[in-house]
């Protein structure tokens, strides 16, 4: 058993983590602002777990409260989810994105290092990707991301490889997410969008729901199946697992490693649409609408690396994905006055 603080553990795909970590024997410290999330999905949490995590409210970019929490509290390593992730706003708001997301890490990093914790996985994503050479993403592409979002990535990743360079005793797992969808099996946890819905998946369960009234498909003459564009979605408990595998590889080595998470294969959006349909039993109402600006045809990740450096691969498929995405909707409908 191991001691991890896990900050943004009450986000979407933080609080997945914290229940297969728990799940997994290891003793949780949840940290974050509640600038996304709310306290109350530890309850949850503790509903599946049998367990409740340890909680602080801190924001990552306060040292003083950093310094406090690692001279009150051991932890063997940091799993880092919290940072801010609608590129859109990171468009109209760099500094924030750069304050929030680059100086936040720095000083969680800074505090880590002070406190002699040089284990971290970080949250990174596939948007630091550029022009990809082919559509199956490999680790060593070029990265040359479009959006102060996908910067802020690329900057943390590079700040830790220094940092790793600088300090042979680090142990940094850079973890790339493709398309994170689904929730906890159970319906209790999932992700719970604010604002503007972006999102293939969060979108489709609000119109299977009623809450919308169609979904647009963002262009149906692209080179790919079907014309509709075309992902790597990754089931969120898969996505999960994937931060105990890269917690069990650094175990064995120091320095950095950079892997994908992805399935390896794609689904286009009329798939998805499909299977959604499949799983809340009714079609899912959409019309076909112009291309998105900016998005691409198609891309998936080549999770080779994954498996070979973590010993990791996806289990979860489409069916998962939609059913249980399904199945928190229909929790999230009938709690709403928990989630306000
Ligand atoms: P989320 O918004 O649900 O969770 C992020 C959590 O971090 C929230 O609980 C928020 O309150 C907290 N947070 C934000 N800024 C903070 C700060 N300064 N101090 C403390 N807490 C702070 O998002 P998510 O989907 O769970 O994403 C988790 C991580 O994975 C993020 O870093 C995100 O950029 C990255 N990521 C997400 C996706 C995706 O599609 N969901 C894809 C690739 C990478
Ligand atoms: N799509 C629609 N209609 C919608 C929403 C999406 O047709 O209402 C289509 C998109 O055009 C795309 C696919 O569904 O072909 C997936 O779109 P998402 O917005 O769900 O996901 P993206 O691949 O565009 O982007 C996601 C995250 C980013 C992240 C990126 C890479 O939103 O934050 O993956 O990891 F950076």
């Amino acid at each position: 058993m191991r001691r991890i603080l896990v900050t943004g553990g009450t986000g979407y795909i933080g609080s997945h983590a914290v229940v297969e970590l728990m799940a997994a024997g290891h003793d949780v410290f949840v940290a974050d602002n509640l600038c996304n999330s709310k306290l109350s999905v530890l309850d949850r949490v503790a509903r599946i777990s049998g367990r409740r995590p340890e909680f602080a409210q801190i924001d990552i970019r306060d040292r003083g409260a950093l310094r406090k929490l690692f001279a009150a509290q051991s932890f063997d390593a940091v799993i880092h989810f919290a940072g801010l992730k609608a590129v859109g706003e990171s468009v109209a708001k760099p500094l924030l994105y750069f304050d929030n997301n680059v100086s936040g890490s720095v000083a969680l990093f800074e505090c880590m290092q002070e406190a002699g914790i040089k284990t971290v996985v970080f949250s990174s994503s596939a948007t630091v990707y550029g022009e990809p050479p082919s559509v199956q993403f490999r680790e060593d592409f070029p990265t040359a991301p479009v959006n102060p979002y996908g910067r802020s990535k690329l900057m943390v990743e590079d700040v830790l490889r220094d940092v790793a360079k600088g300090d042979s005793e680090w142990r940094v797992a850079l973890l790339r997410y493709f398309n994170p969808v689904g929730a906890h099996p159970s319906g209790l946890i999932g992700e719970d969008p604010n604002g503007v819905l972006n999102n293939l998946m969060p979108y489709m369960a609000q119109v299977a729901s009623g809450k919308l009234k169609e979904l647009s498909v963002f262009g149906n003459d692209y080179p790919t199946i079907d014309g509709t564009g075309v992902r790597d979605y990754i089931h969120v408990v898969d996505l999960a697992r994937g931060h105990l595998a890269a917690l069990s590889a650094l175990g064995k080595q120091t320095g950095v490693l950079t892997v994908n998470l992805g399935a390896g294969r794609g689904y286009s959006v009329l798939e998805m649409v499909n299977a959604f349909s499949e799983a809340c039993g009714k079609p899912v109402p959409y019309r076909i609408a112009g291309r998105r600006p900016g998005d691409l045809a198609e891309y998936f990740a080549d999770p080779s690396l994954a498996h070979q450096l973590l010993g990791w691969r996806t289990q979860l498929g489409i069916d998962a994905m939609c059913g249980d995405t399904w199945r928190w909707q229909q929790w999230a409908a009938a709690n709403a006055a928990e989630l306000a």
